[in-house]
């Protein structure tokens, strides 16, 4: 009996043995001095002699040496030298350490001799290992190929070596996943997971490998990506697990993703979207996926939608410099607002939106988050390149009472309070560009310039569904209906399960009746011509003759165990939908913040207070240019990650 069995299990041995079985590597996870770290499959160069490598080196460790490739151009390379580089990337990089000294490979842009002895003796001091040169160095041993400065690692066996990704908890559940590049112009879904985490895992590449140059301005900063955009190599998901699972992986990036990427931009992962990027809010209307988590205050407040990864992941990780989202009616403004950060919707048509999910093309924008007012700025001349700069600023601001509340200059508003904030910062905006406010009503200035030929009395007649018409009759025949056919042809017939709000959105498209999309488009168009040119007119020197402000978020609580109202088709006209209609660039800075009790955790907790600042079509660098000079003049401030938006 025993020995059949053994007959049969060689039998079966040689059969799987005759069939091609080919093994993957996708990238080792290793902890270095406590941190988790990814170590991709391939090399990005080796040594030119393994046998070159001293005892120290291969015995450093049995498996990957950790170590430093240290470029200089100082002809002395002395131990004072290596001590300022060793300060220097600690405070710079969060991806290397002092771990990765166990060896350091010198790389000297001219021809040298070698390393002084005060480099030995700090060699000692720092307990590096080992020092090898690169070929400029008198018996340098050098790679097959060059690399930038930063942490590596370097396999003894085969001198392969291979760059070194931090690993980082998604805590705050803002990412899809994180991604890596494939080596051929695409992206794959990062297989490192950090052990015993309970959430995503995203791998952030040293900020050492990379120096920003006028073609790539913005090298080696960490991108994540909404997903509605097709990124190459990765599924689009729009927030919908069906229509994850029926497409495939895209085989293009999208030109607005390619640009930022053009520019030096890493994409390190994908980031939530509320559905289809149809507006939800946390309890109840995210069934697919659960909400990202908004950092600020008690932790509990609903990060606002549908850019909600993304705007989460800004307010929540320090690792990450930008993210990308999308603005039809506010799913830029609305997160940026929440989550307190800068965040813009674009003039429409601002970059090219092919390969990008629709909500609807005559109102669909890509904006970029930022906690830092001059990287947002960078990022903005790089990515909305076809705009012109203008550094002349509008001496006009506006301030419409119908969105502040009462005249704040009869009635200061009181210390403390939201309206307050709102009014100090209003009054060193007034001093930065030597003007005063001009006081206004949106509402009133529709009464008293609106066409001649419009009969409708206010802006809510005009525009109260021309939105919610829109976006519903282009997302069911773009997005929805081709998706109901193919999943049902790939299932039997059956329907694709989809969140309470897009399916109520798209019912209420349903049943409009034949000729509404003509009649939004007119209505918008009514109100686009009457904005500019009744209230925000371009202008030759400062691109826009004025700024119209407004309340983007005031402290406000939106706590996420809530139970919200059934959903339904957005209506109404609201501050929110002038840039939506007028096609204006529309940009969120954050100000400051507001206290509340929270029910949550039971003491007073701060919410972002951030404004709006609109301008006239094309002038999005304008604005960019102005928030820039406003931080270095101190007006406006970066932001920190966490709960508390100001250090
Ligand atoms: C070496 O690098 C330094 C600093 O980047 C630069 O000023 C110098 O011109 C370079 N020398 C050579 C020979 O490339
Ligand atoms: C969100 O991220 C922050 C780090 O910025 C972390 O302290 C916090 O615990 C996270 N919140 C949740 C609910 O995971
Ligand atoms: C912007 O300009 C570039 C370069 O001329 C062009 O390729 C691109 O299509 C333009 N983008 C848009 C959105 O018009
Ligand atoms: C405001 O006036 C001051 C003093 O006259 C001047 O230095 C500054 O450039 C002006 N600022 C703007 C934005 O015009
Ligand atoms: C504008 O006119 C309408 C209709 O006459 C009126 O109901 C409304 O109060 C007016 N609004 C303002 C702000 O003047
Ligand atoms: C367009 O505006 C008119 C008022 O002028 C209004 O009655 C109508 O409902 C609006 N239609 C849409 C689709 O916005
Ligand atoms: C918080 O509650 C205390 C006690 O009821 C109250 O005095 C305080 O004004 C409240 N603070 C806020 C910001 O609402």
């Amino acid at each position: 009996m025993l020995l059949r069995a053994a007959a049969f299990l060689a039998l079966a041995f040689q059969a799987v043995g005759a069939a091609q079985v080919t093994t993957q590597d996708t990238g080792r996870t290793l902890t270095l001095g406590g941190v988790s770290y990814f170590v991709p499959p391939s090399p990005v160069s080796a040594l030119h002699d393994v046998s070159a490598l001293s005892v120290a080196a291969k015995s450093a460790s049995n498996g990957l040496v950790p170590f430093s490739v240290i470029p200089t151009s100082k002809f002395v390379f002395d131990g004072s030298a290596l001590q300022e580089t060793v300060n220097e990337w600690a405070d710079r990089d969060d991806v290397w350490s002092k771990a990765f000294l166990t060896g350091i490979y010198l790389t000297y842009n001219g021809t040298r001799g070698l390393p002084s002895a005060s480099l030995l003796s700090a060699q000692k001091t720092l307990g590096i290992n080992f020092v090898f040169l690169s070929k400029s160095y008198l018996l340098g041993i050098g790679l097959t190929k060059e690399l930038p400065a930063g942490p590596y690692f370097l396999e003894p066996a085969s001198g392969n070596i291979f760059e070194a990704f931090r690993l980082y908890n998604d805590e705050n559940q803002s990412f899809v996943y994180g991604t890596i590049p494939d080596g051929s112009g695409g992206f794959q879904v990062l297989s490192a997971k950090i052990p015993g985490a309970a959430t995503e895992t995203v791998g952030v590449p040293s900020r050492l490998y990379f120096t920003p140059t006028i073609q790539k301005p913005l090298a080696g900063k960490r991108l994540a990506v909404k997903d509605i955009y097709d990124v190459k190599g990765l599924h689009t998901g729009c927030g919908n697990r069906a229509f994850w699972q029926l497409y495939p992986p895209k085989e293009t990036t999208a030109p607005a993703i390619q640009r930022l990427i053009d520019g030096g931009m890493v994409l390190v992962g994908k980031t939530k979207t509320s559905q289809f990027a149809n507006g939800e809010t946390a309890t109840g209307d995210w069934v697919d996926l659960h909400a990202p988590y908004n950092p600020r205050g008690d932790g509990y407040q609903d990060g606002s939608s549908s850019s909600t990864g993304s705007g989460t992941a800004m307010a929540a990780y320090p690792w990450l410099d930008f993210a990308v989202g999308s603005d039809t009616g506010g799913s830029m403004r609305g997160p940026a607002g929440a989550n307190g950060v800068f965040g813009n919707r674009p003039s429409h048509g601002a970059v090219s939106l092919d390969s990008v999910m629709p909500l609807s093309p005559e109102l669909d924008t890509a904006g970029i988050f930022s906690r830092d007012a001059k990287m947002w700025a960078t990022a903005g001349h790089w990515w909305y390149q076809n705009f012109t700069s203008f550094s002349q600023f509008p001496k006009k601001l506006l301030f419409p009472v119908d969105y502040f509340g009462n005249s704040y200059l009869t009635n200061p508003p009181s210390a403390g309070t939201a309206a307050d904030t709102f009014n100090t910062f209003i009054t060193k905006l007034e001093g930065f560009l030597n003007t005063t406010r001009t006081e206004m009503s949106l509402a009133a200035s529709w009464n008293t310039t609106k066409p001649a030929a419009v009969s409708a009395p206010s802006l809510q007649t005009l525009l109260s569904t021309t939105y919610a018409d829109l976006i519903t009759l282009d997302q069911i025949d773009l997005v929805a209906d081709p998706f109901i056919a193919d999943f049902g042809a790939a299932n039997g017939g059956r329907m694709p399960f989809i969140d309470p709000i897009p399916l109520a959105r798209w019912s209420y498209g349903r049943a409009l009746p034949a000729g509404r999309k003509e009649d939004a488009l007119a209505n918008k168009t009514i109100f686009m011509d009457w904005f500019s040119s009744s209230v925000v007119p371009p202008d030759a020197t400062s691109c826009s003759d004025s700024i119209f402000l407004y309340p983007q978020s005031s402290g406000g609580t939106n706590y996420r165990n809530r139970y919200i109202s059934a959903s339904s088709a957005p209506l109404g006209f609201s501050s929110g939908r002038i840039s939506v209609h007028a096609e204006v660039p529309d940009m969120v800075v954050p100000i400051g913040e507001a206290p509340f009790n929270s029910t949550i955790t039971g003491r007073t907790e701060f919410l972002p207070v951030t404004i709006s600042f609109v301008a006239a079509k094309g002038c999005d660098l304008m604005l960019f240019n102005l928030f820039a000079a406003l931080q270095d003049a101190g007006v406006i401030q970066p932001v920190v990650t966490g709960s508390r938006m100001f250090s």
